[in-house]
């Protein structure tokens, strides 16, 4: 396999983020499940949503706020306008960084009708003075907005229609507790099982008309780290490798040609992946070394290695987290072909 160093990170063919190469392309929105059970994984998720879902109904009440966190691509936004499809309401979708100042969330705010779904994605980002502004809405659904400066400025308080806000994170642990408690559910979302990635693949290549058999929807499933957003992306890069170098047809062969080419190793690794465990082994010894140290080290930023390297090789079990720092265990060295002397194994 080559290698190469060079990281285009914005095109990163692993990167759980939405790409260019996602946002490009119109048939992503039809990849995406309308109802709960079109969704395929996220169980306990599903099923806590669905009883909540149905007693709001009943009692012909708004939905309680959701705060939906886990690691990126795993369909949390998905999940957001699910939420709102089966609740038979309107969806309005924006991101902490997008909104500027409180008039940017008052307006917002203001414009939603009875029982709307808001979705606020990365709401971690969110500025204090826009937090604030958000506290008395999720409460009182109320807008308490100040008129006039100094002695003489007053406060009236404007009533908004009862909302549902659907929060998302990949850092829960960066939200404040006032924030955090107003969440009345909080639910995470777990990286997807090879077996659900495999009916995720299945029902996209019917949606895309692409073909597929079981074993090469598999060995996509193996390489897309647990992630649903690279399992889909993959599968349109592989149809044109099936395309042009076999009958049309995604199978196990043709999988395995693209994404080595694409520098995507049999585990879903990619070079960025490989050179974090290479340095954690050959320049610290294996650990424990500090995630600042060894995001300078390979010239990385210690977020992405936090949010996007780090989920998926815990889960494989690459990496281990101590209060000393990451420590890369001996399936690491064993995956990488590395000795714990250093050397190379055959
Ligand atoms: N496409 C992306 N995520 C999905 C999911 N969880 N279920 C079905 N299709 C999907």
């Amino acid at each position: 396999m080559i290698e190469t160093n060079d990281f285009d990170l914005e095109n990163r063919i692993v990167a759980p983020e939405v790409i260019k190469a996602d946002t490009t392309d119109d048939v992503d929105l039809n990849l995406r499940p309308k109802t709960l059970d079109e969704y395929i994984g996220q169980e306990k998720a599903k099923e806590n949503l669905k009883i909540y879902i149905e007693a709001a109904k009943k009692r012909g009440d708004t939905l309680d706020h959701v705060l939906l966190y886990g690691p990126p691509g795993l369909g949390k936004t998905t999940l957001s306008g699910i939420i709102a499809h089966e609740m038979g309401v309107n969806f309005r979708v924006t991101s902490g960084p997008a909104i500027e100042k409180p008039g940017d969330l008052a307006a917002l705010l203001t414009n939603l009708q009875e029982g709307d779904v808001l979705f606020i994605d990365e709401i971690h980002r969110l500025s204090r003075a826009i937090e604030e502004v958000l506290y008395p809405a999720l409460e009182d659904y109320a807008l308490d907005i100040i008129i006039g400066k100094g002695p003489s400025a007053r406060s009236i308080r404007l009533d908004l229609n009862k909302f549902t806000l659907v929060g998302a994170t990949t850092r829960a642990g960066q939200l404040t507790s006032p924030l955090r408690d107003r969440f009345g559910v909080i639910q995470r979302l777990e990286l997807y099982s090879k077996d659900e990635l495999c009916d995720i693949i299945m029902r996209s290549s019917v949606i895309l008309g692409v073909a597929c058999d079981k074993d090469g929807a598999y060995e996509l499933a193996s390489r897309s780290r647990g992630t649903p957003r690279i399992a889909n992306r993959f599968l349109k890069r592989v149809r044109d490798y099936a395309d042009v170098m076999g009958n049309g047809k995604v199978t196990k062969e043709i999988v395995k040609i693209a994404l080595d080419r694409m520098e995507v190793d049999d585990l879903g690794l990619d070079g960025l992946d490989r050179r974090l465990l290479t340095m954690m082994i050959k320049g610290y010894n294996g650990g424990p070394v500090g995630l600042e140290t060894l995001a300078s080290a390979i010239g990385e930023e210690a977020v992405t290695i936090e949010d996007v390297c780090e989920p998926y090789l815990m889960q494989l079990g690459f990496i281990s987290r101590t209060p000393r720092g990451r420590c890369a265990t001996d399936l690491a060295y064993k995956h990488l072909g590395l000795l714990k002397d250093g050397q190379t194994t055959l």
